[in-house]
């Protein structure tokens, strides 16, 4: 088995700042990669701001706060991922963006790098397809926001060999995160189980069932979640949230999963939650 030492993130949007934060945590060298010169700044803002919290909270100190942060390197070039054990890609839910990297990864990079994606429901198997190496690519799904939540979903393509699943479940482990294996179809265990509760409250509020907030007050207190279903929508993205469900409605071919048509006009509203100001509930300056 391999050991990890230096890792490259792709796209420094939500999940790949966090993932970049958490590798960089756990002592390992991170470059962080983003196209866009204004989403690396807000990528690197958002690690800053979120180690700060860490240390207000004791977590460690600011000494080792700066440390953390000076091991990850932010370039707009991906030419400088090359050199990496590992690259974990986030760029956003799009098969043809992530099947053009895939692709510029295998000509960059040494055939004995791993390539994991943390997409959210893409098929590992066909972006292994787009690599020159699908033994050596896998799926490594953090859960936002991902300095906090335990979980890492690893799913196997249908050709990741064991190497490659054993040093990712040992590489999740130093980041102090719980690894859970998945095998490849539509959704995962995540996405296949959370979308549809998601889907669901999102046509209680179409229907009138109840008010927003009720619907999130039910989840919340009568089923012990941490946030309701609407509130959690606003946190991972609508426009997420719609592709996940039009990734299960269309590769599982079963009407259970078709996505709300409220969902579908928020979404054409520009209504996609934290990320743009306002989804179920607003988060503009002026509304707090
Ligand atoms: N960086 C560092 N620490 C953070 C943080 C961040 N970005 N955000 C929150 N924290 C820490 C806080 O410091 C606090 O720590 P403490 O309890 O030790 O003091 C702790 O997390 C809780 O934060 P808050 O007190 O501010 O807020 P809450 O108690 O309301 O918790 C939450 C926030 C952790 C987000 C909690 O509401 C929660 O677990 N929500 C559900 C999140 C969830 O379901 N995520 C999965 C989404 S699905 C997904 O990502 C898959 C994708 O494919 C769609």
């Amino acid at each position: 088995m391999s050991e990890i030492q230096k890792v490259s993130v792709i796209g420094a949007g939500t999940m790949g700042n966090g993932i970049a934060q958490v590798f960089a945590q756990a002592g390992l060298t991170v470059t962080l990669v983003d196209a866009f010169e204004a989403s690396l700044e807000k990528g690197i803002a958002t690690i800053r701001g979120s180690l700060a919290r860490l240390v207000k909270k004791g977590t460690f100190q600011q000494a080792e706060a700066d440390a953390i942060a000076a091991r990850i390197k932010p370039s707009p070039r991906l030419l400088d991922a090359a050199e990496a054990d590992l690259v974990v890609e986030a760029v956003p839910e799009n098969f043809e963006m992530k099947a053009e990297l895939f692709q510029k990864l295998s000509a960059s990079t040494e055939k004995r790098t791993l390539l994991a994606s943390n997409t959210s429901s893409i098929s590992i198997t066909r972006l292994a397809a787009k690599s020159d190496r699908p033994d050596r690519v896998i799926g490594m799904h953090f859960m936002n926001p991902v300095p906090v939540m335990k979980l890492v979903e690893i799913i196997r393509g249908q050709l990741t060999s064991d190497a490659t699943t054993a040093t990712i479940v040992e590489t999740t482990k130093r980041l102090g995160k719980v690894p859970v294996l998945a095998n490849d179809y539509p959704g995962f265990v995540s996405n296949r189980v959370l979308m549809p509760m998601i889907n669901e409250a999102i046509c209680c509020v179409m229907e009138g069932v109840a008010e927003k907030e009720a619907i999130d007050e039910v989840m919340k207190l009568g089923m012990g979640h941490p946030m309701g279903p609407l509130t959690l929508a606003d946190l991972i993205g609508l426009d997420t949230c719609l592709f996940i469900m039009e990734v299960l409605h269309r590769d599982l071919g079963d009407d259970k999963y078709r996505p709300c048509p409220l969902l579908r006009r928020m979404v054409a509203a520009g209504l996609l939650g934290r990320k743009s100001g306002r989804g179920f509930y607003d988060y503009t300056p002026a509304a707090s």
